[in-house]
């Protein structure tokens, strides 16, 4: 059975709760299962079948260290079983939650010589009472010109989990 390595970039722990998902789903399938944040990620991809890597959306952009994370492992991770999967707001929306149509899956394309093998996006969460002034306004405004909820209290989760175990299946099949 294979071994993969599952790397998350994530601030308030929506992209590490969905990544726990697709561990436990790899794992029923008898895969092993190695998860670690971005700033630990090993040096080398030796002794990893398959490695998929995760990250969510701040201020329009995916984190610059995981593209740097990507340039310094390229031919490591295209001689391997990848995937991506991107955790982001806009992804809420019915017309933007696939790979195809997220604005931010499309710019990772664009931003990146590597394009992975499986691509997954899915929505984040709003809880407004944990970010500072700044940020918590900054959403609030977004969310009143997209339509999206502006109370301060709002606490909401638009990850589509059964999204996430499609894209958990999915991954599994990656060379089987
Ligand atoms: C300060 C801040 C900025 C954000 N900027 C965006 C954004 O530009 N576009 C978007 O779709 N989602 C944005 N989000 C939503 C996050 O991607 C979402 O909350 C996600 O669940 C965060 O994942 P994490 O908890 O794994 O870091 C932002 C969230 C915060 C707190």
């Amino acid at each position: 059975m294979s071994t993969t390595l599952l790397i998350y970039a994530s601030q308030f722990g929506q992209t590490h709760k969905i990544s726990e998902r697709i561990r436990t789903q790899l794992e029923e399938k008898g895969e092993t299962v190695e998860m670690v944040p971005l700033a630990e990620a090993p040096k080398s991809l030796e002794g990893y079948d398959k490695v998929l890597l995760a990250c969510s959306i701040y201020h329009g952009k995916h984190r610059p260290e995981l593209y740097q994370y990507i340039a310094e492992h390229q031919a490591e991770l295209d001689a391997r079983h990848n995937a991506f999967f991107s955790v982001n707001l806009v992804a809420r929306k019915p017309h933007k939650s696939d790979p195809d149509t997220n604005p931010y899956v499309r710019q990772f394309l664009t931003k990146t010589p590597w394009q992975p093998k499986l691509l997954g996006v899915f929505g984040g969460v709003i809880d407004y009472q944990r970010y500072n002034w700044f940020d918590r306004n900054i959403i609030r405004f977004i969310m009143y010109l997209t339509k999206g909820p502006t109370d301060p209290n709002s606490q909401i989760e638009y990850t589509q989990w059964d999204r996430v175990d499609q894209f958990a299946l999915e991954f599994a099949g990656l060379g089987r």
